[in-house]
């Protein structure tokens, strides 16, 4: 494993020389972190599957779990896919560059190591310049998950980068923060009725527009606690260095009344409290710390912040972040609640 990293500040002057210089070390199969309009990736050749390996080690991630290859032409996913469907063609055209990954039947060509062993290949062309140029300088495919350490939330800065993953990878391009600030969605292509896998900016409904129907593939966790978050304490007293996140879904009132009842048994119980709200709620309720994730009329401003919101109040050591999550699940907001949910210990629907 590394231990120096390298940082590349993007800037104008020299864009070039950044780029070619973090082109090169892909090409001699080094780990480089790039932004993408979604979230930062950490990428390496997706075609050489010792680079591949080191992705896995820095991360901690388990062998299983699959990575997205990123290309820069549909050419380039040409060589990596095959039988590649009508319809995937319908919304490469659409949605390229763009944040909507393709599971597409793949080819011989890429390892096992990149797919996780399986005979479909995740493919995408990001929508930053960076990543495109990355891509392009490097003549290679980047294979590249999210460049947190697994289990964290994705990293939205090259701060959040360097964060979890200094002295464990080889570089990391800073491109200033990124514009959408939720994964790609993920459309499996591969058989016979296309499936949601993950939400993402990209909705159902828009991509229902292109090629009709789909299925969704993914389940959100959601079930109803209420009787043991009347005794918060059982949750609060295992020790863990990371916050309890506690999600809670519905109308407005009802969520406030819900997390100020809270935030006042955790409290009486000596813990610290972080809030994550949406702006309408602001000072409506007082934590000991809070972040504000953004106006809920303006749902990709929710995107864009939360993965912020929930490093920033773990950095602040709180115990537990009460979650808003009255605002509305659809478009974009499926896949702020889909994340959240995964995030929470517990959710509460009133
Ligand atoms: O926006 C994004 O997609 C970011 C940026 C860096 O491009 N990448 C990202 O990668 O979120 P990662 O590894 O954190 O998430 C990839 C997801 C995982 O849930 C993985 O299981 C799924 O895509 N995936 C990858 N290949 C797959 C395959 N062949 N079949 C099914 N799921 C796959
Ligand atoms: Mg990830």
């Amino acid at each position: 494993m590394t231990s120096r990293t390298c940082i590349f500040h993007i800037d104008e002057c020299d864009f070039e020389k950044s780029i070619n210089e973090a082109a090169k070390m892909i090409k001699d199969g080094k780990t480089v972190a790039f932004p993408t309009e979604t979230v930062y990736g950490l990428g390496a050749d997706a075609l050489n599957p010792a680079a591949v390996k080191t992705i896995f080690e820095a991360k901690g991630r388990p062998a299983d779990n699959p990575l997205i290859v990123h290309v820069a032409s549909k050419e380039q996913c040409e060589e990596l896919a095959r039988n590649i469907p009508e319809k995937a063609y319908t919304l490469m055209d659409r949605f390229w560059q763009g944040p909507l990954t393709l599971i597409l039947k793949r080819k011989e060509i890429v390892p096992d190591i990149t797919t996780g062993g399986l005979d479909t290949v995740a493919l995408r062309m990001p929508d930053n310049e960076i990543a495109i140029e990355l891509i392009r300088a490097s003549g290679k495919a980047i294979a590249a998950p999210s460049a947190n350490l697994s289990g964290k939330p994705s990293p939205t800065t090259a701060n959040h980068v360097i964060d979890d993953l200094f002295g464990r990878i080889d570089a990391v391009i800073d491109g200033g923060a990124v514009r959408v600030g939720v994964e790609s969605t993920v459309i499996d292509m591969s058989s016979e009725v296309p499936a949601i896998l993950r939400p993402g900016m990209i909705s159902q409904d828009e991509i229902e527009k292109e090629i009709g129907d789909i299925i969704i593939g993914y389940e959100d966790k959601v079930h109803q606690d209420i009787e043991k978050v009347r005794s918060p304490g059982m949750k609060y007293t295992h020790y863990s260095p990371d916050a309890t996140v506690i999600l809670v879904e519905g109308e407005n009132e009802t969520v406030i009344v819900k997390i100020r009842e809270m935030l006042d048994d955790f409290k009486s119980q000596g813990a610290k409290v972080g809030l994550l709200l949406t702006d309408e709620n602001n000072e409506t309720i007082v934590g000991n710390e809070q972040f504000l994730l953004g106006r809920k009329d303006r749902p990709r401003e929710l995107a864009c912040n939360l993965f912020a919101g929930l490093r920033y109040l773990d950095e602040k050591n709180v115990d537990v972040i009460l979650t808003d999550g009255s605002f509305s699940h659809s478009g974009v907001g499926t896949a702020v609640v889909n994340r959240l949910r995964k995030a929470a210990e517990m959710i509460i629907k009133i």
